[in-house]
């Protein structure tokens, strides 16, 4: 077969780009940020010191770390149109809002009409400021809240805990929601990382970029999986029999979302650190019940499922961890964003360092014709 018509889809095991931002082993469970493991930066690094690694190449020094984040809490500061389109859209769906303010942001940005090198740099950096602070803003403005500005003594996961619920947390707390920026940073050429580099391909802006990969991240095959994660979870729990409850969705074909992934075939290490996580926060809200269900429902998938390689992924866990942090569910999505705008931006910037628009081909399997026009007029049927 020519080799034009070799389809590969879902382009599954095609390779689109050299990187040095990171990797995914999905054979051996390992996710790497520029050569340090995943384990060993949740344990002892911040969000901010691992989105300058990954925007970088390298981690900061104190005086590098220092600016960094001041120049995301800078950011962060939103301009008061986006506040008021915020407040105007309590009632909608939060990653879409999410998305319209970004591509909001860019419309308001001259840099974004026709950006060089370092202006997509500038804008990506004032992104990574702003998308948590436009996400606590979203959720507050579902309470019927107001905006609050950043804090400048608080830390990226501090300040999305603080002006989301207008309370400054405790230190445990706000190092759950850094553990969970740090784990959602970055993953591979996954959809809507793939999503910003096609767009920035095309020499087009930052801001349009990481609007399409908002876009991309809200499907429920990908960023939007958590959010049902969960919601089964509860369902499953009432039903009062979760292994059946499972069994049955399997026998009807049903897709059981938080498993299952097209890279790692063997337990996705950042579910593995969720789940403690997940079952600290439950038993210290007394709602062990919740995951001890999720326990039935990972038994059940891995004792059905596991020898074809489908186990728990990011989007299992980090739903339980997220509501015990005070998120709804319909936020998830939006909160994964506020971390992935790290890959993106590392991976677009990168992908743009070296540029070739992407441009694949289809297989035409249509009609080659050529047919003969039948004007309007004399169309019957
Ligand atoms: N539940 C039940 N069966 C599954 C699941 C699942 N979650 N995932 C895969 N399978 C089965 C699927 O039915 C198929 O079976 P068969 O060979 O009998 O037709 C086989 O495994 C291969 O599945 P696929 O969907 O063709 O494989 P993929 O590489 O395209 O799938 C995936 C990757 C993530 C889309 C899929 O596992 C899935 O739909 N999972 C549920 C949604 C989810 O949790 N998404 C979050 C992914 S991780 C975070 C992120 O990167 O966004």
């Amino acid at each position: 077969m020519p080799e034009e018509n070799i389809v590969h889809k879902g382009l599954e095991g095609v390779t689109v780009s050299e990187t040095k931002v990171g990797f995914v082993d999905g054979e051996a469970g390992r996710l790497v940020y520029r050569g340090y493991n995943i384990e060993d930066l949740v344990e002892n690094a911040t969000y901010e010191e691992v989105s300058f690694l990954l925007i970088n190449g390298y981690l900061p020094n104190k005086k590098e770390l220092d600016g960094y984040c001041s120049a995301l809490n800078r950011a962060g500061r939103l301009p008061a149109e986006i506040v008021d389109f915020i407040a105007a859209s309590a009632e909608a769906y939060p990653t879409s809002v999410l998305r319209t303010a970004i591509s909001y942001l860019g419309q308001m940005d001259d840099a974004s009409v026709k950006p060089d090198f370092s202006q997509q740099r500038e804008i990506a950096i004032g992104l990574i400021g702003k998308i948590p602070s436009l996400v606590a803003t979203i959720q507050r403005a579902r309470n019927g809240e107001k905006y609050i500005e950043p804090s400048p003594d608080l830390s990226v996961a501090g300040n999305i805990l603080y002006q989301s619920s207008g309370k400054k947390p405790d230190k445990k707390i706000g190092r759950v929601m850094d553990v969970c920026l740090m784990l959602h940073a970055d993953h591979g050429s996954n959809a809507s990382t793939f999503s910003s580099m096609v767009t920035i391909s095309t020499l087009s802006d930052m801001y349009s970029a990481v609007t399409a990969a908002v876009s991309t991240l809200k499907g429920p095959l990908h960023g939007g999986a958590n959010e049902m994660a969960l919601k089964m979870i509860k369902d499953a729990q009432r039903s009062g029999d979760a292994a059946a409850f499972i069994s049955d969705k399997l026998s009807k074909k049903e897709k059981i979302m938080g498993f299952g992934h097209r890279v790692y075939k063997v337990y996705d290490p950042r579910a593995r650190i969720l789940k403690n996580y997940a079952r600290e926060a439950t038993a210290s809200e007394g709602r062990e019940i919740l995951f001890k269900t999720a326990q039935i429902i990972e038994d059940t998938m891995i004792s059905k499922l596991g020898s074809k390689g489908i186990f728990p992924n990011v989007d299992f866990y980090s739903g339980m961890v997220y509501e015990s942090l005070g998120f709804r569910p319909e936020m998830f999505t939006s909160l994964f964003a506020a971390s992935r705008i790290t890959g993106w931006s590392a991976r677009s910037l990168e992908y743009l360092a070296d540029n070739k628009l992407f441009r694949p081909r289809s297989s035409y399997v249509g009609e080659r014709g050529p047919l003969t026009f039948v004007p309007l007029a004399k169309r019957t049927g």
